[in-house]
């Protein structure tokens, strides 16, 4: 695949002059989900599946991208003098919001570049194909044009260009779980502080299985910019009688004591979960240190009826996937994983069982919902670098 993408690079914008290549993961995330707006704690890791580019700097302003995932969109050429959203420049939007944003941050970025990508993360996945190629842009500005600026730093200049130039309100989890991958590892992150810790993912025998619903995740950047709103009202409210920063600071009891002064349903639904998932985000990183890998199942289960029935951001695909999924032989916890609306599922399935569980939930999947899902066993990858 590398040949290909050096390849087309040298057919669109000739051989010559140093060119560079570099890979971000992807993500996916084990527990913890929809708080990481909320300062609660995450539990992502880094995949190996990811964003390949390829680079070189130019000596005037002018930015040419292609992308093989999209060729009928042909070369993309924009400025970064020109540092604006617009409809005609697609996928580039992202390239330019990371420029943008560092710009923002003070760091001058003097000249263009000719750049070619392939992601090999499923388009419209929520495996984080957007974050992914914000953190390989990131990390090429960095390494093009010598930015001090480490990881995690970068992780928050591309979530302020998601924030401010793309338009959706996400948190930091996406980003810094692609900026800090750690093969093998899951990220036990606090995204409040920004204090973070590896966890080894050692299943016992077991396999992480992502599937896929196929389902488009439409409208869904409206409907999380809605949740992130519930939240946010939520939080106002709650300040008046008590002293919090993050509705992830509540513990489980304390939320119990103080819902009544919420007064709307709804809103008590998602500060609920809010509050349980952070706590069983805190205990699932526990029982994986102790290989209790039941235990942890056990908390996935709980996470997605949580966000079905108090977040209310998964949807028939996902249920239905998650659903067949609870009922295989083998499977020790599943649930959506991501931002919802669509996207995949994360299970924990005894490595001995994993084809049949392919197999099974592939049929049933697909004689409820009409079409096909797909099924990759996860791997779980290393931060950004150049190769
Ligand atoms: C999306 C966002 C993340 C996070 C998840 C839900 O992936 O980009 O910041 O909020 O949804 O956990």
């Amino acid at each position: 695949m590398l040949n290909k993408i050096k390849e087309t690079f040298c057919e669109k914008f000739g051989k010559d002059g140093e060119i560079l290549t570099f890979f971000a993961p992807g993500r996916i995330n084990l527990i913890g989900e929809h708080i990481d707006y909320n300062g609660g704690c995450v539990f992502p890791c880094a995949l190996t599946i990811g964003t390949y580019g390829v680079v070189r700097k130019r000596n005037d302003k002018t930015i040419r991208c292609y992308s093989l995932n999209f060729e009928k969109e042909g070369i993309i050429e924009t400025s970064i003098e020109n540092l604006k959203k617009e409809d005609k420049d697609n996928w580039v939007n992202y390239v330019k919001s990371v420029i943008w944003a560092f710009e923002q941050k003070g760091y001058k970025i003097e000249n263009g570049f000719d750049f070619v990508c392939y992601g090999t993360i499923p388009n419209g996945s929520g495996l984080s194909s957007s974050a992914s190629l914000e953190i390989l842009i990131s990390k090429i500005l960095i390494d093009l044009y010598n930015i001090d600026v480490n990881m995690v730093e970068a992780s928050l200049i591309s979530q302020f260009a998601e924030n401010k130039f793309i338009g959706v309100n996400c948190g930091i989890m996406d980003q810094f779980a692609i900026a800090m991958g750690k093969k093998d590892n899951a990220i036990f992150l606090n995204t409040n502080t920004l204090d973070y810790k590896y966890a080894p993912v050692n299943l016992n025998g077991m396999k992480i299985v992502i599937s896929n619903t196929n389902k488009k995740r439409e409208l869904a950047d409206s409907k999380y910019n809605e949740r992130r709103s519930e939240c946010e009202s939520s939080l106002e409210i709650i300040k008046k009688t008590k002293n919090i920063d993050e509705l992830a600071d509540l513990s489980p009891s304390e939320f119990e004591e103080i819902k009544d002064v919420i007064q709307n349903e709804t809103w008590v639904k998602r500060v609920k979960h809010v509050v349980y998932e952070n706590d069983r985000t805190i205990k699932a990183y526990e029982y994986l240190q102790k290989g209790k890998i039941e235990e942890f199942g056990k908390l996935l289960n709980e996470s997605h009826k949580s966000l079905k029935e108090d977040y209310e951001v998964t949807g028939v695909e996902l249920d239905t996937l998650v659903e067949i999924s609870w009922q295989q032989e083998g499977v020790i916890g599943s649930r959506m994983t991501g931002a919802g609306f669509g996207g995949c599922t994360v299970s924990i399935v005894k490595e001995d069982c994993v084809d049949n569980f392919i197999k099974n939930v592939g049929e049933k999947y697909k004689e409820k919902i009409g079409y096909d899902a797909d099924f990759y066993v996860a791997e779980i990858g290393d931060a950004p670098k150049q190769i």
